[in-house]
């Protein structure tokens, strides 16, 4: 079993690397090799989300002041942002003429990932471990 932060940065490194790996399959049509990296991308996510909040009891996180709920806001909109590329996923493999939008959905959820994982970080350097 992996500690809270080994758990957390694990599987936000692993998680990233899939969303790339998602991209870059969407983008030369592997729809196989895309379709099977999505499920990957979301279980890693998952599993990167169980950590933090782990990882989120060893702090005093209202130590860590603003930051706070500007990350705990973004990460429920980034975490929610992922219906957006599945359901003009499913759209697409109906009908191509989605690909741009399912594309542009796609931008927006790697994006508000990785600012997610950026003001979680600065959350937790900013906060307070708790003692014991
Ligand atoms: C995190 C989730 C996802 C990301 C980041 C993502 C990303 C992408 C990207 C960047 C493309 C290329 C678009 C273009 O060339 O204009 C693409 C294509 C595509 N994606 Fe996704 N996608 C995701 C989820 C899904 C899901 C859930 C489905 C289906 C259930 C899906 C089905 C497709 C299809 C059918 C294409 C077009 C492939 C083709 O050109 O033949 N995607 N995706």
């Amino acid at each position: 079993m992996l500690d809270p932060l080994q758990g957390f940065v694990v599987f936000l490194l692993v998680t990233v690397a899939l969303l790339g790996a998602t991209v870059a399959t969407g983008l030369k049509a592997k729809l196989r090799a895309h379709l099977t990296l999505v499920v990957f991308t979301v279980a890693s996510l998952g599993l990167a989300i169980y950590y933090a909040e782990q990882l989120g009891k060893l702090y005093n996180l209202d130590a860590a002041g603003a930051i706070k709920p500007v990350h705990l806001a973004l990460a429920k909109i980034a975490t929610l942002s992922y219906l957006a590329p599945l359901a003009s996923g499913v759209a697409t493999l109906r009908n191509r003429a989605h690909r741009k939008l399912h594309l542009k959905f796609a931008i927006a959820t790697v994006v508000l990932t990785v600012l997610a994982a950026v003001t979680g970080a600065w959350m937790i350097l900013a906060a307070e471990p708790l003692a014991g």
